[in-house]
């Protein structure tokens, strides 16, 4: 008999691995109120990329857990590791500090077993121009992102500002993008600003709007002539943290995790294609990309249930399709309510916290219907109000399980601000 949890592991994989590549996520509550106790282990599978949504008010324990499940992937033995990465969108800068011990919680650490430890393959990525602020902030960064802005779409530029597709801007940029992209060669926003300039078609008034929305994307230097190749960052073994928090554009921001996440189920359907070749062939696979999961912090922000980002086809794209290349998602919000249905439908776990709101629980139970609405509500109202308390869905085990996610091994940057 087995006493563990896996949650998102199937029954045939728990025969075969038992727990090994899961992460020890926490502990199961037992009783409720002032009779909760913590039981036994519950583990995380690690094994397959799975749609994660990560649900609860604010400062409930959202990036502290997404954290932790980030470490359980860096302890993982070499032979699983190095067959995985994890990218991190994030817009409010609190994973750089994985790479310090938690030290601060140190009493919770002990009565938990559990030690302080830093963790060196977390590798903070941010835009160029804003390197200086961090250096001045002391947070340790590892490279630059930029993108080439022949690597985008019309289509992105076009979300990113927010144009009616079929309007005259639109069109407009469309076709002088088009006409720069046809030559096969990078260029950088100034050379489309110079076409759409001497471009005799267009009124006066178009080319201003024009050139006030290019100029403005330019002055982030965050989408230039030449680009980091996602080929190269994503690496095995490695947390990439893409630190948005000082980029104060959210069109930049979904600009990039668009382009990144569509790069990286690309990537990951060539490799899948070579790791069945020599799955067929019995030779090494010559595949190098790993499988990748994509966490997106604040993920309404990224796929919206109403409108469209420059990112939310690509990110809607790996929740239905990535499975069998191998791209997990993370999607992690305080409203799952604002987070788009096609992704929250194919979330395979829910972690969620307390909720509130009457529409944020009715989303989460259009995800999962095992359970009757109002049950669901109880259960997550009766929650311990104890920091890290959540309700696990597996859809995979079909089960509701109450867990204590466990305390962080490595300094969560993301507490509440006090004034002494
Ligand atoms: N499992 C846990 N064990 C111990 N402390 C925890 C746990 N989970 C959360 N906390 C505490 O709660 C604080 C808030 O957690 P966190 O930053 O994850 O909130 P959040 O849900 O991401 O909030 P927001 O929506 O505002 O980003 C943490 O800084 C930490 O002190
Ligand atoms: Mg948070």
């Amino acid at each position: 008999m087995r006493y563990e949890t896996i949650v998102g592991r199937t029954k045939d994989d728990l025969d075969k691995f038992g727990v090994e590549a899961s992460g020890y996520i926490g502990k199961h509550i037992v009783g409720t109120g002032e009779d909760a106790h913590l039981t036994t282990k519950v583990y995380l599978d690690l094994l397959k990329p799975h749609v994660i949504l990560v649900a609860g008010k604010r400062g409930s324990g959202k990036s502290y857990s997404a954290g932790a499940i980030i470490e359980e992937f860096c302890m993982l033995p070499d032979k699983f590791k190095q067959k995985i990465a994890f990218v991190v969108f994030d817009p409010v800068g609190i994973y750089w500090s994985m790479k310090v011990p938690n030290d601060e919680q140190l009493k919770t650490l002990t009565e938990w077993g559990l030690q302080p430890k830093d963790f060196n393959n977390i590798k903070i990525y941010v835009p160029e121009s804003q390197i200086a602020e961090y250096e001045k902030a002391e947070i340790p960064v590892d490279g630059t992102i930029s993108i080439a802005l022949n690597e985008l779409t019309a289509e992105d530029l076009v979300l990113a500002f927010n144009f009616e597709r079929t309007s005259e801007l639109a069109v407009a940029l469309e076709k002088n993008f088009n006409q720069l992209l046809k030559a096969g060669k990078s260029f950088s926003i100034e050379d489309l600003i110079d076409l759409i300039s001497s471009d005799k078609r267009l009124d006066k008034g178009t080319k201003d709007t024009l050139v006030n929305f290019l100029e403005l994307l330019s002055q982030w230097e965050v989408i230039k002539k030449e680009g980091t190749k996602v080929r190269d960052l994503v690496k095995p073994g490695h947390v990439i943290v893409f630190d948005f928090s000082r980029l104060k554009s959210q069109e930049v921001r979904t600009l990039v995790a668009g382009l990144v996440s569509r790069e990286i189920m690309h990537q990951r359907i060539l490799a899948r294609k070579e790791e069945e070749i020599a799955k067929i062939t019995g030779e090494k696979s010559k595949a190098k990309f790993p499988i990748t999961w994509i966490i997106y912090e604040e993920a309404h922000g990224f796929v919206p249930n109403d409108g469209e980002t420059s990112s939310s086809a690509d990110i809607k794209r790996i929740a239905k399709e990535g499975r069998e290349p191998g791209v997990g998602l993370m999607v992690i919000t305080q409203q799952p309510n604002k987070v788009h249905s096609d992704v929250l439908s194919q979330s395979d776990i829910v972690i969620s916290f307390r909720l509130t709101s009457k529409d944020d629980l009715q989303a989460l139970h259009r995800v999962h219907q095992t359970y009757m609405q109002e049950e669901l509500e109880k259960m997550i109202n009766k929650l311990p109000r104890v920091p890290g308390a959540s309700l696990i869905l597996d859809d995979v085990l079909e089960k509701i399980f109450l867990v204590n996610i466990r305390p962080r091994l490595s300094h969560h940057a993301g507490s509440t601000a006090v004034i002494i």
